[in-house]
């Protein structure tokens, strides 16, 4: 199947999906691969990618652009805060974050996840509200995000080439990056923890996935190279993970000047707070909802906000993984030159 995009989309058959359906055991719609770029996508997107590759992009957007677990939602938080709760008196402070800031084509997760997000949930509760007489399967987080008001702020994890032409001419961009072995932690747990998705392999599979670009919404690297090969360009703005660790406060300044949000230093200060790892994993019932997690991974090994720190891969890959994670990047990114920060 040929797709707007120009990418030729075919479903994947034979083993290779039958070993991806063993170890995810949530997915049940299967995947798509597109060409060029090996991109690994849920089957929906096929009924999706279309929309998505043209949707209406507006001047006074912010794309919070990244690949899965690289911080999309503290960058989201973070983003949303600056732009219309800077006082943190918004009505909507303490609602979903997909409420008021939508992820571009999370129906394609959704719609192949064996436990959707119920009707009364309070993602799907928001769209019935924003969206009368429109219906959530033809994409309620997509709809969502053509009707909110501006300034949007909208979260994506495809990349540049699979979202609408020229988008950085028109919007602008706040792209994170993270390490990818911190990645590759965060996602394994993820994908556990997700009951949509419900990864039951091994921790060394998943490593093998990763550095296969067998993961969703990967190639990783390409999605890095895509981006950091417009880093010049001045809607464009570029964050690492590590770098907000390190000294928050510099990147809110980055963030203000960027996009002209001219907070003044009491407000980044309200910011900060609002989005530091400890409140922000005090609202995961609201901000995220805890209900669609696998109850026992949640229980023993934490919810979303799980760690929120870097360097946390040290006590997870074994030398001979970070040996196959450090061969991964020297192959698909040295080229790049994109400054990781492992530590
Ligand atoms: S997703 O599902 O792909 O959109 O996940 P994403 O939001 O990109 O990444 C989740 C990881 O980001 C951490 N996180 C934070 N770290 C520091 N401070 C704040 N406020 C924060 N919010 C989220 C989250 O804990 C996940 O990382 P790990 O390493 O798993 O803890």
């Amino acid at each position: 199947m040929k797709l707007a995009s120009g990418h030729e989309a075919a479903i994947l058959e034979g083993e290779e999906r039958e070993r991806m359906n063993n170890d995810w055991q949530g997915f049940f719609k299967g995947l798509v691969r597109l060409t060029p770029g090996r991109w690994l996508l849920p089957a929906p997107y096929l009924n999706f990618g279309d929309k998505y590759y043209s949707f209406q992009f507006k001047p006074s957007d912010v794309v919070v652009m990244t690949y899965s677990k690289s911080g999309t939602t503290w960058m989201q938080e973070i983003v949303w805060t600056m732009r219309n709760n800077p006082e943190l008196d918004h009505p909507m402070t303490n609602t979903h974050i997909f409420a008021r800031s939508p992820f571009l084509e999370f129906d394609m997760i959704t719609a192949c996840s064996e436990t959707p997000p119920p009707l009364d949930h309070p993602m799907v509760q928001a769209f019935f509200k924003m969206c009368p007489g429109k219906s959530p399967l033809d994409g309620a987080q997509l709809q969502m995000a053509e009707v909110l008001p501006e300034p949007r702020t909208i979260k994506s994890h495809l990349p540049f080439s699979l979202l609408t032409p020229g988008l950085l001419d028109t919007a602008k961009v706040v792209g994170v990056i993270r390490n990818p072995k911190d990645v590759i932690v965060s996602f394994h747990h993820h994908c556990r923890l997700i009951a949509g998705q419900k990864y039951v392999g091994s921790f060394e599979d998943f490593v093998t996935y990763f550095v296969e670009d067998d993961l969703i919404y990967g190639p990783y690297w390409l999605h890095l190279k895509e981006m950091w090969e417009k880093r010049e360009h001045p809607n464009l703005l570029i964050v690492f993970y590590e770098d907000l660790k390190a000294d928050v406060m510099k990147e809110l300044k980055r963030l203000n000047e960027f996009m002209g949000t001219g907070l003044t230093e009491t407000q980044l200060g309200n910011v900060q707070r609002h989005t530091s790892f400890g409140e922000m994993k005090a609202r995961e019932k609201t901000l995220i909802g805890q209900d669609l997690f696998n109850q026992d991974v949640f229980k023993k090994d934490g919810g979303f906000f799980r760690k929120g720190q870097s360097g946390d891969w040290k006590g997870k890959l074994t030398p001979e993984l970070e040996a196959k994670v450090d061969q991964y990047v020297q192959q698909k990114l040295s080229d790049l030159k994109i400054p990781f920060n492992f530590s």
